[in-house]
């Protein structure tokens, strides 16, 4: 390629041009470099963000966020193994169920996470309230869990993707994170570098997930799952309901315990494991255990019933350093500090019509169980447990959800955050669904 000019390939995005790829792989090289600052990143991005990436434009620059990094090789290890992604969301506590139930069903998975930030919780976080639990594991010591335990869940070392990692701390800051195509190239430009065979995407939608609406969820699944293709890479993407946070639990311990519980089998009916037997099903029909994703499903359920799932769970955190006992015991994992558990009452009778994930996840962060910034540390046991859902009946008095909290954050306040985020009805609301659709190369299907 001729010498890079960011001043021309800036314009040209400016004026709604499409980039070539080697103009696309020569600009993310001098960044990730440094010979390129953020000043012009940041006038890229946005011309980005507002004029648009085409589908060829968004798979190149996957290809070069993912050529500045490790691409993990994990082709010594038996079995197609399957990677599984989340778009995020409130109470989702699905990775730590799902890996391990799926290894359990002989399924390999390879897992690299990442932590939370703003409303939004990160699977790593929630790991860590299990005292000890390690996420901060080495290439090797990845590659090998996934060959002896069958399943692992990693922090995403500086190795993968550090094009990614420079330029998400920069769109943070410059509003230009909720692109389509922006979002899909970091998303992807991590996952094809985890070294699985096959992918299955959750992507999430509605008032507590990035995507707002179902149009733009669509889109980016069809973003993903195209990019995917393009590496050979066979992808899935479910579009599941963000509206309610996922779950009765909110926070890290808090999300640990009911990941326990629905590896235990005391869930089976709600919306959270009907994502995760989802999820799983694809999984297994992409890893060939099973023939199709119905088929998949049941074995997942099975799976669970016997204690299989949980039992992979029992490994997976012992081979991570995990304080094994938390799986035995009925209570959040205990970290020493004393923990506040304050009721929130109901103030009327009927059903819960609505709960808005949003707000219930921006008060897990007020009671400590998020950050604001990055490598701000978290309150391993704040959050919210015991959420009443839509559909739930409630009287007077009744208690809509539990705070907890090691901090000193003003509780009146969440208390009040809490109450206001739940709406009532008198008879009971129709249930909304917790999977949309399934998309794949040759289309959509509803769920
Ligand atoms: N998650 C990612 O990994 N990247 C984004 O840009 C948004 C969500």
């Amino acid at each position: 390629m001729s010498e890079l000019n960011p001043v021309s390939l800036i314009a040209a995005k400016r004026d709604g041009q499409a980039l070539s790829d080697a103009e696309l792989k020569g600009l993310i090289d001098a960044y990730t470099q440094g010979t390129v600052p953020d000043y012009q990143m940041s006038a890229f991005l946005m011309a980005a963000y507002l004029n648009g990436l085409s589908a060829t434009e968004a798979a190149a620059l996957t290809d070069a966020m993912l050529a500045s990094g490790t691409h993990i090789d994990l082709s010594d290890v038996p079995g197609t193994k399957v990677g599984k992604h989340s778009t995020g969301g409130v109470g989702d506590k699905v990775s730590p169920i799902l890996v391990p139930l799926v290894a359990s069903c002989g399924v390999p998975v390879a897992k690299l996470s990442g932590r939370g930030l703003g409303h939004t919780g990160g699977t790593l976080d929630k790991l860590e309230a299990i005292p000890g639990f390690r996420t901060d594991l080495s290439v090797e010591q990845y590659r090998e869990q996934v060959a002896s335990v069958g399943g692992v869940i990693s922090g995403q070392t500086g190795e993968v993707a550090p094009a990614d990692k420079k330029l998400y701390a920069l769109r943070d800051v410059t509003a230009t994170v909720e692109s389509i195509p922006l979002i899909a190239a970091s998303i992807m430009s991590k996952k094809l570098a985890e070294g699985n065979d096959a992918l299955v995407l959750d992507v999430k939608c509605g008032r507590g997930a990035f995507m707002k609406t179902e149009p733009e969820a669509r889109r980016l699944a069809e973003t993903l799952v195209g990019i995917a293709a393009r590496h050979d890479t066979p992808g899935v993407a479910v579009l599941t309901n963000m509206d309610v946070p996922l779950g009765r639990a909110v926070g890290n311990g808090p999300e640990i315990r009911e990941v326990i519980e629905c590896l235990r089998g005391e869930h089976e009916e709600s919306a959270l494991m009907q994502v995760v037997y989802r999820l799983a099903g694809e999984m297994s029909a992409l890893g060939g255990v099973a023939e199709t994703p119905a088929e998949g499903i049941a074995a997942a359920r099975a799976a669970v019933e016997r204690g299989d799932a949980l039992e992979r769970f029992r490994r997976l955190v012992a081979a991570q350093g995990g304080e094994v006992s938390v799986l035995d015991a009925s209570d959040t994992p205990p970290h020493g500090a004393p923990v506040a558990d304050v009721p929130v009452p109901a103030g009327a009778e009927g059903y819960v019509a609505d709960l808005d994930a949003y707000a219930i996840g921006e008060a897990a962060m007020r009671l400590g169980a998020g950050r604001q910034a990055k490598e701000e540390p978290v309150d391993p046991v704040a959050g919210l447990s015991g959420l009443k859902k839509p559909g739930d009946a409630v009287a007077p008095g009744d208690v809509l959800a539990r705070l907890h909290t090691g901090g000193t954050p003003n509780i009146e306040a969440v208390k009040e955050r809490v109450q206001r985020a739940y709406t009532f009805s008198e008879s009971a609301p129709p249930s909304a669904p917790a999977v949309y659709a399934r998309h794949t190369q040759a289309g959509w299907t509803s769920l």
